[in-house]
């Protein structure tokens, strides 16, 4: 993860890197800081926590037209000062986003050349070699490739040398920058937003291009070798990220849902009765691989229910970090689609890789424009859930439910008629809408003060069961489970005791009274059973409190079904004071394996 941001131009660099720093803190606030030239010599401020702890000691009354910054998620070594970038060795000053792999080795042979270490990051180990290499060479840019040659790993440098106060070095492997600029100015930046107050014109690095910035951006490629660039440009507009009326970025993302889930499925639907058949090219494969991280992996879950309900095709679904090391089969009919709301992750990255590498088709369903899997994959989906700012992702969930309770509405309409299902997901917005008006902090101060919850339901339950737990456990540290609701009693139905918390959900009328029974087994053992179904009609009660919801198509209801989770969530994470929107060790883009 880390974001990294550089500057070279006519105004204040530290006010242009700490800003961008600040659009950048999604990717990971344990420390920050910056590097910068002053009277040619390099400065640096460095500071635990979030970005406004670093604003707070620099002096932006010096004037310094060229620098370096970077937000930490740490990888390797304690969140402290000596661990936090920038990092200088001898000359070499540099920020650094990714994991060198073979730092140890590394660190070994530089410590018999005299090196010593004052932190622990495989960074410091990337600086010294750098340095190394530079007093061989003394030319920054075979000091880079020398350099580059030798590291294993992802990558995204900037790097400053204090024998060259006006130039800035950069370079990547698998692991996002940008170069922008704007007139005299250049911006370096991990990701977009860091840069679109000033600029919206970019370049796109190759992995191992090294790039020099001095009076123009020169690139070379991985054998020195001067390239040409074409210039990009965002076409979307810079929209004004901030928390209106609502507490928290969190519960202002759950109140957009049901706008998220009007714009998401909008261009699929042509009226009340009609289909937009954007999805016949899924017809031609017979297998479809699901990859994705956390959350995304949830939605994919939905998803391979809801299609294998409604087709002959096989559905896989696989933990992008576990699926990059299983033994593939594609073939020409395998599509493999890869969920991911920042188009970053590190590891759902590797997977698409792979499975292009293996001639698969792939398509990336992805929230961020122009984000590495959206370019990278075959196709594109795009959820159209907007910007999404709290680290506990909402919106973008349920707008990567909603493509694939399209598809499966493609292949449903197949075979029958999808009237009603078209007609529930048109109502789902004003469905929402009703949810969210509702009071959810009655459920939260029945949970705050537990240790754990455990959450159960079959199918697709289970599957908003595992994205139910996960939100409680991300935002609010209290320990939770998802269980198969029949599974429990295999072990973990031991945990249960008297006022032991358990969500219960059941949606299905399928298997409506398989989910009862496993609720009376616990209820039995003395668990605190909150409820929610869809189920107007209960005859008994088998629990202690109800959160009832609209009963709607099975291809729509999980939509409708997760808003209470995530409310509940957010409201036990408030009640418990906690950093709702920056959860202790999380970042919003995971980009490191
Ligand atoms: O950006 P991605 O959708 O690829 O991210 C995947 C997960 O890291 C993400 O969903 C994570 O689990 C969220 N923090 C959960 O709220």
């Amino acid at each position: 993860m880390c974001g990294i941001v550089g500057y070279k131009g006519n105004k204040n660099a530290q006010e242009i890197l700490t800003n961008g720093l600040s659009c950048l803190e999604y990717r990971g606030y344990d420390s920050s800081g910056i590097a910068y030239f002053i009277n040619n010599k390099i400065k640096i401020e460095k500071a635990i926590g979030q970005i406004k702890n670093l604003k707070n000691k620099i002096n932006y009354k010096e004037k310094s037209n060229l620098g370096i910054g970077h937000t930490r998620w740490a990888t390797h070594g304690k969140v402290n000062l000596d661990n936090c970038h920038p990092h200088q060795v001898g000359k070499i000053t540099l920020v650094h986003n990714g994991i060198i792999e073979n730092y140890g080795e590394i660190k070994k042979k530089l410590q018999q050349f005299g090196y010593e270490f004052y932190g622990e990051t495989d960074t410091e180990v990337a600086c010294a070699l750098i340095d190394y290499n530079y007093k061989k060479t003394s030319n920054m840019l075979k000091a880079i490739k020398k350099s580059i040659n030798t590291f294993i790993g992802s990558y995204a440098f900037l790097i400053l040398c204090s024998d060259e106060c006006d130039k800035l070095y950069a370079t990547r492997n698998n692991s996002p920058l940008i170069v922008a600029l704007n007139n005299e100015e250049t911006f370096l930046a991990s990701d977009v937003p860091a840069i679109l107050n000033y600029t919206n014109k970019y370049y796109l690095l190759d992995n191992k291009d090294i790039v020099k910035i001095d009076e123009k951006i020169n690139f070379y490629d991985e054998n020195l070798k001067q390239v040409t660039k074409k210039i990009k440009k965002y076409e979307i507009e810079n929209i004004n990220i901030s928390k209106g009326k609502y507490k928290h970025y969190m519960l202002k993302e759950i109140n957009e849902i049901d706008d998220v889930v009007r714009k998401t499925v909008a261009p699929f639907i042509i009226d009340e009765n009609t289909f937009q058949s954007k999805f016949n090219f899924l017809s031609k494969f017979e297998k479809i691989e699901i990859v994705a991280c956390g959350s995304a992996y949830h939605a994919g879950l939905i998803g391979k229910y809801l299609i294998e309900k409604y087709s002959d095709v096989n559905i896989d679904i696989n933990i992008a970090s576990e699926y990059r090391y299983k033994k593939h089969k594609f073939n020409c009919k395998t599509l493999v689609i890869i969920i991911s709301q920042s188009g970053e992750t590190a590891d759902s990255l590797a997977a698409l890789r792979i499975a292009k590498e293996n001639n698969a088709k792939t398509l990336g369903i992805v929230n961020v424009y122009e984000s590495s899997i959206a370019r990278e994959a075959d196709d594109v989906i795009y959820t159209q859930a907007g910007p999404e700012v709290a680290v506990a992702t909402t919106k973008a969930y349920v707008s990567q439910v909603a493509i694939f309770s399209l598809i499966a509405m493609y292949f449903k309409s197949k075979n029958e008629s999808i009237k009603n299902d078209l007609k529930d997901l048109k109502n789902l917005p004003e469905k929402i809408r009703n949810i969210l008006n509702k009071d959810f902090q009655k459920f939260a101060k029945l949970i705050y003060k537990q240790n754990d919850v455990f959450f159960i339901g079959r199918q697709i339950d289970y599957a908003l069961c595992m994205e139910g737990s996960l939100k409680l456990k991300e935002i609010s540290y209290i320990h939770s489970e998802a269980y198969a609701a029949g599974e429990l009693k295999h072990g973990s139905i031991s945990l249960i005791d008297n006022n032991t918390v358990v969500i219960a959900i059941n949606t299905d009328k399928d298997i409506s009274l398989k989910t009862i029974s496993n609720i009376k087994e616990v209820k039995s053992r003395g668990a605190y059973v909150i409820y929610l179904t869809n189920d107007k009609n209960i005859k008994e009660k088998f629990y202690d409190k109800l959160i009832l919801i609209d009963n709607i198509s099975p291809l729509v209801s999980p939509m409708l079904a997760i808003i209470p989770l995530q409310l509940i969530s957010y409201y036990v994470a408030n009640l418990k004071k906690c950093n709702i929107d920056k959860p202790k060790n999380l970042a919003k883009s995971v980009t490191v394996e």
